[in-house]
This record gives structure tokens, sequence and C-alpha cells, in this order.
């Protein structure tokens, strides 16, 4: 090792967004957050994830808290950091697609309100729904990130992810993620699909992002590493490994002294494992921490689906007292996927392409039953698939329908003068029409909630430790 040269590896901290979004249904409010953002600022991590995801609904939703406000505050905490957002292309946080001046106008109030690096992805990679967040991220001076949703397949192959990466680079990205949602990615095939993105790209950072789901991410960090990978994703241990990141204190004690020595000192990061300690065993005695996604799901390796799918495939058969089926659904799902273009399975493919093998099963006919979001995928409403679907499957699932084979935000009209008049009597900050954009029910309700604060405050009527808030 003494002859290779240094190459300090960059250590990205995941615990304040992914760790609780994965291991806590994301409910880690802001005052639990807050009395640990300014120690976690003097570590040296490259940057900090701690908005968007899921926790911005999670927010609105379940905390009652207002996310832009969140954004701000922790933003004061840590002037040296910067801070990271997870951005899901032109579904931006929510789960249809926006028009271009919601896109544009989100990435701008994000970084206005603090966020430098903005990691945008595609559940089918089509880079055409990145396009919009990306420029927006340019111009307002943001370091935008583009992810790749990885998947394995017969089309996923090294020379499919080189394509990707040069595509990427072309369209004016900062930086390339491997986003392994899933925990496919072992260590070998990282080792490869690294040296394969450095070679291709060089100027690009490359890094890495996965989940400890099947047991092999620390293993495939350390091959990843090995291959050139410039940052990692990890979290701090007590929120860390089950369906979250490796823990930060492995990596940087096991990297400590090597050529890819971190530079943080193991000693600093101390204080700030004791802190989230005890919320890890609160939220394992409230049952809000299930041991269960604690455990190595090594299903995911064999079938090589997300754990999620496969929990959400064995309700679904036993709702429909079909648990028998399970084995047939497995090897269905490979034929649903090829069908419609190799997808990758995340949200929301992940459940297109579960329900439809479901029903091609339990129908006893492939695609007798055909759902609607199985028609929108073939239609092309989600953009496009990694390769194109065959004709006799688009004949059978559509029939003589239209198909979009533009960006499918390029059918969209401008629509934030629309959402702002619908909203205005709630408004009372600009940020809120996007608030209100992305979920217009929940945000509605929370922006009733917040004048009822404000006109008659009473704190000892919201019962703020069990989250129940008088409306
Ligand atoms: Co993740």
């Amino acid at each position: 090792m003494a002859s290779i040269k240094p190459r300090p590896v960059k250590i990205m901290d995941t615990t304040l967004r992914d760790a609780h979004q994965s291991l806590i249904a994301t409910r880690m409010t802001t005052e639990q957050i807050l009395p640990i953002v300014a120690k976690m600022d003097k570590i040296g991590f490259s940057a900090m994830e701690v908005w968007g995801g899921a926790t911005f609904d999670a927010c609105l939703r379940f905390l009652k808290e207002d996310p832009w406000e969140r954004l701000r505050k922790i933003k004061d905490l840590a002037p040296n950091t910067p801070l990271q957002m997870l951005f899901r292309g032109q579904n931006i946080l929510g789960y249809r697609h926006y028009a271009d001046d919601v896109v544009e106008y989100f990435v701008q109030k994000s970084i206005a309100n603090g966020i430098d690096n903005i990691r945008i992805f595609d559940a089918l990679n089509d880079i055409r729904n990145l396009q919009t967040a990306v420029k927006a991220a340019n111009k307002e001076k943001g370091h935008a990130q583009v992810a790749i949703s990885y998947t394995i397949s017969d089309v996923h192959t090294l020379e499919y992810y080189v394509n990707l990466a040069k595509r990427i680079q072309e369209m004016g990205a900062n930086s390339i993620c491997i986003k392994d949602m899933a925990g496919l990615l072992v260590p070998y095939a990282a080792e490869e699909l690294v040296s394969a993105l450095k070679e291709a790209v060089p100027e690009m950072p490359i890094q890495l992002h996965t989940h400890y789901t099947s047991g092999v991410a620390s293993m495939t960090y350390l091959k990843a590493i090995e291959a050139g990978c410039d940052i990692i994703d990890t979290a701090m241990s007590p929120l860390a490994m089950g369906t979250s990141q490796p823990a930060t204190e492995v990596l940087v004690k096991t990297l400590q002294g090597t050529p890819y020595d971190t530079g943080i000192d193991p000693e600093a990061l101390n204080e700030i494992t004791e802190y989230f300690k005890p919320m890890r065993q609160e939220a394992l005695e409230s049952g809000l921490m299930s041991t269960k996604v604690l455990e190595v799901n090594i299903n995911t390796l064999r079938y090589q689906v997300p754990g999620g799918m496969l929990s959400n495939l064995v309700s679904q058969l036993k709702q429909q007292k079909a648990e028998d089926k399970f084995d047939e659904v497995l090897k269905e799902i490979p034929r649903v996927r090829a069908d419609f273009g190799y997808l990758p399975l995340v949200t929301p493919t992940s459940q297109i392409v579960g329900t439809q093998a479901v029903l091609n099963v339990l129908a006893g006919e492939r695609y007798k039953m055909i759902t609607k979001e199985s028609k929108g995928i073939v239609r092309g409403e989600y953009g496009m698939t990694p390769v194109p679907i065959k004709e006799d499957i688009v004949k059978k699932i559509i029939g003589d329908d239209e198909r979009i084979t533009c960006r499918p935000a390029d059918l969209l009209k401008p629509e934030l003068d629309k959402l702002e008049k619908e909203m205005t009597m709630y408004k009372q900050q600009d940020e809120d029409v996007l608030s209100y954009a992305l979920f217009p029910q929940v945000a509605t309700e929370f922006f009733k909630y917040r004048e009822a604060q404000q006109t008659k405050v009473d704190p000892n009527v919201a019962d703020t430790k069990n989250k129940a808030y008088p409306v």
C-alpha cells in the first residue's frame, strides 16, 4: 500500500436525511437535529445530506414543521459544510411530473435557503427528466450531481453505464453518483463499475451511495475506493446499517493511515455518536425502528430486487390468499421487466412491475389484467425506458393508443401562476407555493395548522412529544 499515491476519500454524511428516512420513517424532528449540527459542521464532511427525499413530505405531513424553516436553521448552524438534498428530477420531491417553471423555482429556492449540492435522479435514468433541474442548479451556482439509478439486468452492462455517464457529463453535471438504492451492488462489481466510469469520465468526481440491506455495503465501498471512487455516503453508527448506510465512524477508521485517509479525526466523531445513541434506543423501544430493517436481507441479492419490493409482494399475495405463488411471481418479475424495457426497480417502477407480475401470475394468463400504471409506462408517461419496448407488448398493453415520445414535461404548461392563485390566502413566504405545488392537501392542512398556532399560541395544548397537535 505504501506505493499508492495518497488519494484522500471524502465522506458525505447522510444521518440527517437518508439514514432516518431508511430506519425511522423520516421522523427525526428539527428539534432533534439542531443541537448537533454545529458539531457535525466542524468534522470535515465533504457535505451533509439534510434535506429532500421524503423529509419534505414528512415535515409537512407528520411533524407539522415547515421544511424551508428547517433548512434555514440547519444552514445557520453549518456555515462550513456544503448541504445536500436529494431531488427526483422532474418529480422534484413529489409523485408526478411538474412543469419546468415549478422545477426551476424549486431549485432556485432550495439554493437560496441553504442547499449547496443537489443530487438529481430519475427512476428510468431518462436524462431528459433531469435536464431542467441540472440547468437550474447550474444557473443558481449550485453543485449539480446526477445520480444513476443502479440496477442489474441484461441491458445494464458496463457499456450502458459508461454511455450514461458520458451523457451526464455533457449535460453539465458537476459530479456523478452511483445510486444503489437497493444494496444490489456487490464489491467486485463495484470495482469494475467505478473503474469503467473513472476511465470514461476522468474529470468527474464519482460518488457511491448504497444501503446496507444485503450486508455487503462496507466491502463494496472498500473495493470502489480502491478503484478510484472519490466520495462515499455513510451515516453515524446509531443510525447506520440495516436499510441505512454503512457507519461513518467505521469507514473513517478503516481508511485512517492508508493512502485513502479521509482526514477526519475519529475521536471528533465520538461526541456525535453519543448524541444519536439515545435516539436509536428510544426508536427501538417505541417501535419506530423495527429490528426487521436492521437484519441482513439476503433475498435482495438472491432475487436482485429491492427488499421493500419483496415484502410488498408477500403482503399482496397474502391478501389474495396466494402465498404459494411467491416463487412464480419472483420468476415473473424479470420477464415483466424485460417486457417493459428493463426498468430499474425503484419507486415507482418497483411497485408497477411488482403489481403487474402478481396480476400475470394470479390471472393465469400474462397481461389479461393490466394496471393503469403499466399502461402509463408503455405509453411513455414516465419517460424513455432503458431499451425500447417491443411492438407486440405495446399492442398487448395499450392497443393503438398514442404514445409519448417527447420528454413528458414538454406536454405540461407552466403552472406556477395557477398554483399561486389557489393558495394565496395561506401564503406567508414565497416558498409556500412550492410546498403547495408538491403536496396540495397536506400543505393546506399545514398552513391552517400554522395559522391556528399563530393566533392562539398555547404550548400546553400541543402535545409535541406524542406528535398530537390541535388544529
Ligand atoms: Co438512499
